[in-house]
Formats: structure tokens, C-alpha cells, sequence
């Protein structure tokens, strides 16, 4: 029954913060690839813990994604803390505009009564491109903001999913297969032990920031994610982990 399951998911909790070795695992029940109210629980478990960790003055960046426009939606608690600040912690991504890191901090914004920043660069230009862009006062003033943010919320991706939406070259997609790249995130791509095997340049948050940030909250869910959430969670020891029971059972069975 209720009571047991709930019983089961925090065993699971404590299994997988052992294995990882991070400083906090939350598990939701189910599996976000089969139900869609599993995404939405995931979406609310984050929001819980940026109402909490985010006092007043805190600058909180976020990344885009499916997962993270559902943290956006999760938060629902007026909350009485002040000058909360939110932004994009990478720049634009796809082609949809509700998984835009733009438009998820503006959300969280609205809801956290705080202000937020928006990033106005594609995180998929040219090197010489991004370089020029990096020269202009607006978007200086944002990167200067992302580099110091005190909570940082980001999505977990497949290597393979986000090469596909950064519409990489096919020799870099192979280059990738190769060495068995499982995750991205901020540009870099990851093998299962967490070494970077390619890298690309993005506009944003970068890995050494990543690492510097004081609160770290990664969020991902479904079995798929399993070995990018294992490649993810080996880089920052001091971080959160929000996940789904079925990518916890998949990590702690198969890996
Ligand atoms: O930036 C995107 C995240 O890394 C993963 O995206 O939540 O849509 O799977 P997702």
C-alpha cells in the first residue's frame, strides 16, 4: 500500500545517495518516459527545494528543457523572501519556446515575485560568432550574473538527444559514439566516469562555474537518463539529485 511504497522510495533514496556519493538524493515515484504526472511530481519536488534553498537576495540560474519547464510549473508557493533573482544560465536551444532557458526563468520569476535576466544569444553559433557576441555590454552584464549565481538548477541531458538538438555536425555525432559519450551539459559531453570527451563552445555557464556555484540542484528523471545522470552527478559531489524511481532502480540494478 501508500504507506509502503512510500517506504520503498526512501530506501531507494538512501541506496542511490550512497552509491553516488552526492549530498542529496530526492526520488519521486514512477517514470516521467510512461506518465506524464511523474514529470510534474519531479517538477515538484525541485520547486520545493528552490522555495528553500533560494532566500531572499539569492541569484538562481536555470537551464531549458522539458524537465526544467516542469520545475517551472511546480512552483506554486507564494513565497515572502525578497529579491530573488533568476537567470538563464545558457543560452537559447531548439526550436520550442516553452523549454527555452529564457522563458523558464521569466516563469519561475513571476512565481518566486522575484525579477530575472534574460540571455538574448542561441547557444549553437559559430566560435567566431559567439566570440563577437561575448564583446557586447548586454550580454557581458548577463554572463558577469550567471558566473555568480549562489543556486544553480539545471536539466540532465543524453549526449545523443542534445547533440540531435544542437544540430551537431554527423562527424562530431559519430566522434561522440565513439567515445562513448552518455551526457551533456553546459556544451561539455561526458562519458560514464565523468571524463569530458568533447566540448563545444556555448555561451553560458561553463564547467569550472559549475563547480564553483555553492548549491547545485540537477533534475532528470526515466530510464534513459540513468548513465547520463551517473556521468553528471560524478563531476560535483556537493550537489542535489532530483530523479524518478525508474531511473534510481536502473542506476542502482544495471550500473
Ligand atoms: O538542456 C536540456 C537538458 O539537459 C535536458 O532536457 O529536460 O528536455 O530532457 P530535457
Amino acid at each position: 500500500d501508500f504507506i509502503y511504497s512510500m517506504r520503498g522510495i526512501g530506501e531507494i533514496q538512501d541506496r542511490l545517495k550512497n552509491k553516488l556519493g552526492i549530498s542529496k538524493v530526492i526520488v519521486v515515484p514512477g517514470n516521467v518516459e510512461e506518465d506524464e504526472f511523474v514529470l510534474s511530481d519531479l517538477g515538484k519536488a525541485t520547486a520545493k527545494l528552490i522555495e528553500k534553498l533560494a532566500t531572499s537576495n539569492t541569484k538562481v540560474g536555470i537551464t531549458g528543457g522539458t524537465t526544467m519547464a516542469a520545475v517551472a510549473k511546480g512552483i506554486t508557493q507564494h513565497t515572502k523572501k525578497q529579491n530573488i533573482n533568476i537567470v538563464p544560465a545558457r543560452g537559447g536551444l531548439g526550436k520550442q519556446v516553452e523549454t527555452q532557458a529564457n522563458t523558464i526563468a521569466a516563469e519561475i520569476a513571476s512565481r518566486l515575485n522575484g525579477s530575472y535576466e534574460l540571455l538574448h544569444a542561441s547557444d549553437t553559433l559559430s566560435n567566431q560568432t559567439m566570440e563577437i557576441l561575448l564583446q557586447d555590454r548586454e550580454i557581458e552584464r548577463v554572463i558577469k550574473t550567471i558566473k555568480s549565481v549562489d543556486l544553480l538548477v539545471f536539466g540532465i541531458g543524453r549526449a545523443d538527444t542534445m547533440a540531435r538538438r544542437r544540430e551537431l555536425q554527423k562527424d562530431i555525432v559519430e566522434k561522440l559514439a565513439e567515445s562513448n559519450a552518455v551526457s551533456e551539459a553546459f556544451g561539455y559531453y561526458f562519458n560514464q566516469e565523468g571524463n569530458i570527451v568533447h566540448e563545444t563552445k556555448t555561451i553560458g555557464i561553463d564547467l569550472e562555474d559549475f563547480q564553483r556555484v555553492p548549491n547545485t540542484i540537477g533534475v532528470a528523471g526515466g530510464r534513459n537518463k540513468a548513465e547520463a545522470i551517473l556521468a553528471i552527478t560524478s563531476l560535483k559531489k556537493s550537489m542535489i539529485l532530483v530523479t524518478d524511481e525508474a531511473a534510481a532502480t536502473m542506476i542502482l540494478e544495471k550500473f
